[in-house]
């Protein structure tokens, strides 16, 4: 059998909680080399910082920084994956949610996004996984109380994080799928906890749920990653706790 080819997975937001996860499981595969674009790489344990799977770029890791996002994309194959767990800080909702405070009221997200595919498209790196939430409206999706009642309290007490996750969509809905293989994964409530059973799909398909544990996230990308799928290419999944696991 052949060996695993060997894979550069370029990653963006991996300081937060989830990212975290997302290295966590990634470098239980041998042929994953991770890259971390961060601006506060200090925030992984030194367990991550010093893993030989593990390299955490030079460059600012601004998200408005054209030259160092266009770097740390050079450094990858056309075969290799650009994953991004980027999003309104946990951190810093209360800023965010200062009326008189000017934090969020850019599409801060969305516009790093155009510079990542604009690097994308000329280093030819074609795959990109990208964390949108369930704020990002789907046409396949279909009427779910409890999803629907999640983004009404983003939407009115996190109104700024509620819109930039929802440019987020508009941005990628812009990008033709000649250019760039995306998928905007979304995600309804973060857990922590142990893994039990992702799926994939749509709201309110009967198999999806509006929340996910980090774990679970983290799985999840890891075989779209290895297993090269292509199911979701040029759209917008919810990934979530399996609707079979909690109606136990
Ligand atoms: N908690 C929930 O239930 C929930 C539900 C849906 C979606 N989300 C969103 O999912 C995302 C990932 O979640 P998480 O738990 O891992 O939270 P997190 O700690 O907020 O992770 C956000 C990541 O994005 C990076 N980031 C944000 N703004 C940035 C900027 N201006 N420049 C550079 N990097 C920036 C952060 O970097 P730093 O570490 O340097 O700040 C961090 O790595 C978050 O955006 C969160 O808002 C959360």
């Amino acid at each position: 059998m052949a060996a695993a080819q060997e894979r550069q997975i370029l990653v963006f937001g991996a300081t937060g909680p989830a990212g975290l996860a997302f290295l966590e499981e990634a470098v239980t595969i041998p042929h994953l080399q991770l890259l971390v674009y961060a601006r506060t790489p200090s925030k992984l344990p030194n367990s991550l910082l010093t893993h030989p799977q593990i390299e955490v770029l030079p460059g600012t890791g601004s998200l408005t920084d054209a030259a160092s996002i266009r770097s740390a994309v050079a450094h990858l194959r056309p075969t290799d994956v650009i994953v991004s767990f980027l999003g309104p800080p946990a951190s810093q909702i209360l800023a965010w949610m200062n009326p008189f405070g000017k934090e969020g009221k850019e599409p801060i997200f969305a516009n790093a996004y155009r510079l990542i595919v604009d690097a994308m498209k000329s280093t030819g790196v074609r795959r990109i996984f990208a964390l949108g939430t369930i704020s990002i409206a789907d046409e396949k999706d279909n009427n779910m109380l409890s999803a629907l009642a999640m983004v009404w309290i983003v939407r009115l007490l996190f109104n700024r994080g509620w819109r930039n996750m929802v440019e987020v969509g508009r941005f990628f809905d812009t990008v033709p799928v000649e250019d760039i293989d995306w998928t905007v994964y979304r995600v309804g409530l973060l857990l922590n906890g142990e893994t039990q059973a992702a799926t994939d799909g749509y709201l309110g398909d009967g198999k999806t749920t509006s929340s996910i544990r980090r774990s679970e996230l983290a799985k999840w990308l890891v075989t779209q990653i290895t297993s090269d799928e292509s199911k979701w290419i040029g759209q917008k999944p919810v990934v979530s706790t399996s609707a079979k696991v909690t109606r136990r």
